[in-house]
């Protein structure tokens, strides 16, 4: 093992604890609260950033939708390149959080920042971002990966910097009430298959990253064996920290990952709209089918320390797909409208995106993309 490990969000958990964030901001800084289409004012969140910042000079910008566009977040740029703001606050899910990574980098960029997510540039600084998480799933809250898309070419891209790591992230379970059991199985599957994109690859007898991989399977398994408790605290509180933990980066340490659902997810959800969750469960259960020989002795272990099944690497597989489908997610491409244009229409996106070698082993060509995506279709 070779590696270097830093996390530098502080994580305020629990009730109460959004009025903290004074601990953070300077009394001098310019804040702007950057939200989603307002479900903070249903659930008490907006009033209790409201009362926390009375004392400072605040902006907001609304409207950051679900897979944030860098059109929506350019317009936030122009209030701050125009108010001088020198804090930006996100107050939402990972689209908000992602949306307001994005924001922060762009606003000490003088090109375009689109640069970031197709690689031309890298990002070289940001202005400081602190967020108040409403919907725990994507673990966006205390790392430094952002996901965007540009509506003119209907592409979703990605950039990763250190610079956009949060200062300090609350994670209040109570501002989970307002959740619908959609966004709430969501966030289940999306932080289950966090934990697989990183653990499902090979065996490298790394005792840690594995130990505590199948703990946050096996929590989370738990979660949708008792989902009629999802209203209850308990519930709530485990899943939120969960997810933080499945993408923090502390599991991903020094192992072999693939991240090769995700890409193809981001390219499905990107053609047809699929929420991210979504486009996950249709693919990663396939790919496993398809990537089986280079996946069958970690699903084996799955089997043995996650499930609790013998020696049985194909069963793993059937074991996945009935957590997505008891939450009431779906697993194949012919619950959505996708047909062979479609398939054609993605592969060519994958080409261009060059993710012409995914997965742990870079093997994961167009045409096990194809064969993947055509067994979810089937
Ligand atoms: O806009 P509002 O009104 O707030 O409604 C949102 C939105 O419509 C709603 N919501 C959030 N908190 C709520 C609530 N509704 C009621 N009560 C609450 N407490 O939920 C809807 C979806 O929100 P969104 O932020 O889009 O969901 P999620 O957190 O799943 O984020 C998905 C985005 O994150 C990206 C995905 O690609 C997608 O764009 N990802 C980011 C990652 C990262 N940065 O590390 C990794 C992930 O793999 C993922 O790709
Ligand atoms: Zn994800």
């Amino acid at each position: 093992m070779n590696f270097s490990y830093k996390n530098p969000t502080c994580i305020q958990f629990g009730e109460g604890q959004i009025s903290s964030i004074v601990n953070f901001i300077n009394k001098k800084d310019k804040v702007l609260l950057v939200y989603g289409g307002g479900s903070i004012k249903q659930n008490g969140v907006y009033a209790q950033v409201c009362l926390a910042l009375k004392e400072y000079k605040y902006f907001e910008f609304s409207g950051v939708e679900a897979n944030p566009s860098v059109e929506t977040m350019n317009k936030a740029l122009k209030i701050v390149r125009e108010e001088d703001i020198d804090f930006v606050l996100a107050i939402g899910g990972g689209s908000v959080i992602d949306g307001c990574k994005y924001l922060v980098a762009a606003a000490c960029y003088d090109g375009d920042a689109w640069d970031f997510l197709d690689s031309t540039s890298i990002v070289e600084n940001a202005l400081p971002l602190g967020v108040i998480l409403t919907l725990p799933a994507t673990g966006s809250e205390s790392n430094k990966v952002a996901v965007l898309s540009k509506k003119a070419t209907n592409e979703k891209r990605f950039f990763d910097s250190d610079f956009v790591f949060p200062k300090f992230a609350v994670l209040d379970p109570r501002t989970m009430t307002t959740l619908s059991d959609k966004q709430i199985a969501n966030g289940l599957a999306d932080a289950f298959v966090h934990v697989c994109e990183q653990y499902l690859t090979y065996p490298t007898n790394s005792l840690v990253q594995d130990g505590y991989s199948e703990s946050l399977l096996k929590a989370l398994i738990t979660l949708g064996n008792t989902w009629e408790k999802r209203k209850t605290k308990n519930w709530q509180d485990n899943l939120m920290w969960i997810a933080n933990q499945a993408l923090n980066g502390l599991i991903g340490v020094a192992v072999p990952q693939d991240w090769a659902s995700h890409m193809i997810g981001h390219e499905l959800t990107a053609l047809i709209g699929i929420d991210h969750a979504r486009s996950l469960a249709v693919i990663q259960p396939h790919l496993l089918r398809v990537m089986f020989k280079d996946k069958k002795d970690k699903l084996r272990q799955m089997g043995e320390n996650v499930f609790g099944i013998h020696n049985d690497a194909q069963a793993v597989i059937v074991l996945i797909e009935n957590f997505y489908k008891n939450i009431g997610i779906k697993t194949s491409l012919k619950d959505y409208s996708f047909d062979e244009d479609s398939l054609n229409t993605i592969l060519s996106s994958l080409n261009k995106h060059n993710m012409t070698k995914l997965g742990e082993n870079e093997n994961i060509t167009l045409e096990k993309s194809s064969q993947i995506l055509r067994l979810a279709m089937q």
